[in-house]
């Protein structure tokens, strides 16, 4: 496995290897304050151990109204930075690099009302069109939730854009109606992703991991590229891709071994000179290598892989045997029961 063993630079950090773990929100490891139930730094060494690369904490809400589950880790005040320091320390101990992922879930928040892009009823749920004044709070607590994780020592962030959370829902046109500045053309749209990522980046300076986790809506239109590339320009070090709203429509071509989310990320791969990760039912060492062999991504996230086997990575680095990932129906089993697969 000679590609998946090649260093790649982001920012001012040499990843070891090609194989990411990306976020994977396990919902009843917190209180319902944002305190870890588990031993995370535990859970994430272990992976760091088995020599994942680049690793991203799951996502961390950046207020308590941002929660998508009352039990969720949280970022959203000081009092939180010590769970994260033990696992920065962790990762750093076994020549990981870690980052965690900050997530607004707007209509997919707790609390009473919940508020998205505009007013609309969204899977049976009626939201309210977000204030400017709450807009200007997001941004905010997304500033100070990155200033925690570097506080805490970890090495970046990653700005949760994707799966149909708030700034997806700002994205999308099928679900923003706003008139206002954050809404109408695409790049009223996609503002209030490159403010954040802007006040982000004046708030932590220039050596800190900004990773995006870009949602894709359709990556035949140009939308999505022409989003991926401002994000570049606005200071984006690294981007992530994964499926944004409406992504279910996308077709994938004939003669692509992979499914339509591992195909957007080939195609936002192709626009941008930054690093793009290329997630989905990644299993096999070879399905790695076949990607960078043929330079269609720069990183490999491997998910629910890294959950069956913390040793994912130097397994596949040195040819033996992985344990299986069956991908369990409805969830993931490791989080039904808590334990190794
Ligand atoms: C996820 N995923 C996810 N995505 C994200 O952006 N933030 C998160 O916190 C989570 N949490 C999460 C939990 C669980 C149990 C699963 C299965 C998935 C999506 C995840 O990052 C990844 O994109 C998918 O798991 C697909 O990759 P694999 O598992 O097929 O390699």
């Amino acid at each position: 496995m000679n590609l998946i063993n090649q260093p790649i630079k982001i920012n001012q950090y040499t990843i070891k290897n090609r194989i990411i773990m990306p976020p994977l929100v396990c919902f009843n490891w917190a209180d319902t304050d944002g305190f870890e139930t588990i031993d995370r730094a535990e859970h994430y060494g272990k992976r760091a151990k088995g020599g994942t690369g680049l690793i991203i904490v799951e996502a961390s809400a950046i207020s308590e109204e941002a929660r998508i589950v009352r039990e969720e880790v949280g970022l959203w005040k000081d009092e939180h930075i010590p769970q994260f320091e033990r696992i920065a320390k962790r990762c750093h101990d076994e020549e990981s690099v870690v980052i965690v992922q900050l997530v607004h879930a707007g209509k997919a928040a707790i609390g009473n009302p919940v508020y998205s892009s505009s007013r609309i009823e969204l899977e049976k749920k009626e939201c309210l069109e977000m204030p400017l004044e709450m807009i200007k709070q997001v941004k905010k607590d997304f500033v100070s939730a990155a200033i925690r994780a570097k506080k805490a020592g970890l090495d970046g962030v990653e700005i949760h854009g994707a799966h149909g959370y708030l700034l997806s829902q700002f994205t999308s046109k099928e679900v923003n109606k706003r008139t206002d500045l954050y809404g109408g053309s695409l790049d009223r749209r996609i503002q209030l992703s490159l403010e954040i990522v802007k006040e982000v980046r004046d708030a932590v300076g220039d050596d800190f991991i900004i990773c995006y986790r870009l949602g894709v809506n359709d990556p035949s239109s140009e939308e999505d590229k022409y989003f991926a590339k401002k994000l570049e320009a606005s200071g984006v070090d690294v981007l992530n891709v994964s499926a944004g709203i409406g992504a279910n429509d996308i077709e994938v071509p004939d003669d692509f071994p992979f499914n339509k989310i591992v195909y957007m990320g080939t195609v936002i791969h192709d626009v941008v000179s930054i690093p793009v990760a290329c997630v989905n039912g990644i299993r096999e060492p070879e399905q790695a290598e076949y990607l960078l062999e043929n330079n269609l991504t720069d990183l490999v996230a491997v998910g629910r892989g890294l959950l069956a086997d913390p040793e994912w990575t130097n397994k596949a680095i040195n040819g033996l045997p992985i344990n299986k990932c069956y991908h369990c129906k409805p969830r993931c089993k490791y989080l039904i029961d808590g334990r190794d697969c």
